[in-house]
């Protein structure tokens, strides 16, 4: 973990060079491959948390991983920058693998358990809220506040896989017969490891209760 006062920018431009350098050394033609054009293989809706970098916790490389991140990993309906990343993941990059990774210990999951506040992330927060207010009988339930903050991180998560399922990029690519899965995982900051919350969606389906009517 860097720890510098000072001078942090040419620090890290230091430690692109060195990167670069060896990134040639193993592998000569990477960035040759890499500058024509990109095919990854997942779409990562992850928390923007510095400590849950999608290529570092998965051994993947540049090229790998399609990304958006934002706080507590939302998919917001009407949140055009999510969406366009999906829409061009799915219909542009082919991608069938779409993985929203949360993380337990989340500032904006953890946020939502607390007192209303205001600003831009007082309002995102506002989603996560809705969830806990949606799953409110289970969490209430959780005497133990540790292990209620880690179940609405896992709520949360399959929520916004949920949420991508009824995305119209989701739901025209299923009509179409594309095979696109869509998983929720929760990242440990304790072990490194990744948990699958076994919430996958790989087509579009109506939920029991649901208002929706088609
Ligand atoms: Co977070």
């Amino acid at each position: 973990m860097l720890n510098i006062k000072a001078d942090l920018h040419r620090i890290l431009l230091g430690r692109n060079q060195e990167w670069s350098e060896r990134m040639k050394k193993e592998n000569p033609e990477l960035f040759t491959e890499l500058a024509q054009h990109q095919k990854p293989f997942f779409l990562w809706i992850g928390c923007a948390d510095s400590r849950v970098p999608p290529n570092q916790i998965t051994g993947t490389m540049p090229g790998d991983i399609f990304i958006h991140r934002n706080i507590a990993n939302m998919v917001v309906h009407t949140d055009m920058n999510m969406l366009s990343v999906v829409d061009y993941g799915v219909n542009a990059l082919g991608i069938d693998h779409v993985i929203v990774c949360g993380h337990y210990g989340c500032g904006g999951v953890k946020a939502a358990m607390g007192a209303e506040f205001g600003g831009p992330s007082g309002s995102w927060v506002r989603h996560i809220r809705d969830v806990g207010r949606f799953h409110h009988e289970e969490l209430r339930s959780i005497a133990d506040e540790t292990e209620r903050f880690d179940r609405l991180v896992e709520l949360n998560v399959a929520e916004q896989v949920y949420h991508l399922s009824r995305t119209a990029v989701l739901r025209d690519a299923w009509a179409k017969g594309r095979k696109i899965q869509v998983h929720g995982w929760v990242y440990s900051l304790n072990d490194g490891l990744i948990k699958d919350l076994g919430v996958t969606r790989d087509k579009y389906e109506n939920e029991v209760g649901a208002v929706d009517v088609d």
